[in-house]
């Protein structure tokens, strides 16, 4: 039975993640490691959290010695690692908490790696890095993101997982610790904390508040559904080669203003509403500082090699997210509330 920890597992993209390989792997043990910051909430895994290859560790990444002590204790073979602080606006008024939990959590995870695995380290083990394209920095109107584009990070958050991708190359090529890495592009779909853009526009116009677009809402980004990131994950953590990279992205590119106004169509006739209602609440806002114009991803080497590419056309993930909104009333309510936060109190202290 292999031991995988998911680091970051009750966040958006890491639920998805331990749902798949929970589901997926019956003889896998899954543990998920995540401190439960404000982006955590293990209601997101509420369908699995009884299943007997999953387990929960509440811990911080931030701290070296708890996660030797999680390695040693859990004899752990691999390692998906998504926990980090991941919105760009955050890092902008709070970069020392993305320095800490990003960098050296990363390191601390690389670390205990290194040291369980000291003597395997080359086979069976695997410490699989999950990064963003942001790390590349910001395009003009054309082109693209390879792996092999230099780094350009130009937010704190960019340049804290730029940094993490650096130490996760270093100790393969220092200590031989057996690494892959992914960049992928802005992912889309449930469970998505709701102060990143599409759910806050979604939950904004179900109650007729104003959806904020920064700036002239020019600036592009490529749009991935998170399910399908996930699969790409599952194919990169088991075929992918040691030490390589590879770009995930959803060949979906759209402007922040275009994107809100198909948002908005959709919306009206979800809501019954005539066309053109949720439009007006469109609202331009102060540009975030040193916002990044573009990013487009060059899918092309995880396509040719690992046979992946996205499977949903825009308009029917976006469909699908709005109809999960909708239907999930009371999980949006939860955490606009803040009552999300005692789920683990009350679902795990009081068992
Ligand atoms: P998220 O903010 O929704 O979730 C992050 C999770 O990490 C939370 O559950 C949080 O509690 C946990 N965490 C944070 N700091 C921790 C610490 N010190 N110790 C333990 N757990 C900690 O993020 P997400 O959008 O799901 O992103 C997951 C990963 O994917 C991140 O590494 C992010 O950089 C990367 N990524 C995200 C996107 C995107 O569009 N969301 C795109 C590409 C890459
Ligand atoms: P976000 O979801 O924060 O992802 P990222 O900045 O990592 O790409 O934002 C997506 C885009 O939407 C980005 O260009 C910033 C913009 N944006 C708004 O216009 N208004 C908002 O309220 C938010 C949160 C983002």
């Amino acid at each position: 039975m292999k031991t995988i920890l998911i680091t970051g597992g009750a966040g958006f993209i890491g639920s998805h993640v331990v749902r798949l390989f929970v589901n997926k792997y019956p003889d896998y043990s899954i543990i998920n490691l995540d401190n439960l910051t404000y982006a955590g909430n293990l209601a997101n895994l509420a369908d699995v959290e009884k299943m007997s290859n999953y387990e929960f560790i509440k811990a911080d990444i931030v701290e070296g010695v708890t996660m030797m002590e999680i390695f040693r204790a859990y004899k752990v073979d691999g390692v998906i690692h998504l926990a980090a602080e991941s919105h760009v606006d955050r890092s902008i008024s709070s970069p020392m908490e993305f320095i800490h939990a990003n960098i050296v959590g990363t390191v601390n995870l690389l670390n205990a790696a290194r040291i369980a695995w000291k003597d395997n380290l080359e086979n069976e083990n695997r410490f699989y890095h999950i990064s963003t394209d942001e790390v590349y920095g910001s395009l003009g109107d054309t082109g693209f993101f390879t792996e092999s584009t230099a780094y350009d990070p130009r937010s704190p958050y960019s340049a804290s997982k730029a940094s993490s991708d650096h130490l996760v190359r270093a100790y393969y090529h220092t200590y031989k610790l057996s690494v892959v890495l992914s960049n992928c592009s802005n992912n889309y779909g449930s469970f998505q904390f709701p102060e990143k853009l599409i759910p806050l526009a979604i939950n904004n116009i179900r109650n007729n508040k104003q959806i904020p677009v920064y700036g002239k809402g020019e600036n592009v980004r490529d749009w991935l559904y998170v399910e399908d990131h996930a699969i790409a994950i599952d194919l990169i953590y088991h075929w992918g080669l040691n030490g390589e990279t590879y770009n995930i992205g959803g060949q979906n590119e759209w402007k922040n203003i275009d994107l809100i106004r198909l948002l908005c169509k959709i919306m009206d006739k979800k809501l019954d509403r005539e066309p053109g209602t949720s439009e007006k609440l469109i609202t331009f806002v102060k540009d975030r500082a040193g916002h990044d114009l573009r990013y487009a991803i060059d899918s092309s080497k995880i396509q040719e090699e690992l046979g992946w590419k996205p499977s949903l056309q825009f308009e029917e993930g976006m469909e699908k997210t709005i109809d999960w909104y909708l239907a999930n009333e009371k999980w949006m309510k939860n955490v606009t509330s803040g009552d999300y936060q005692k789920y683990y109190e009350e679902q795990y202290l009081k068992r």
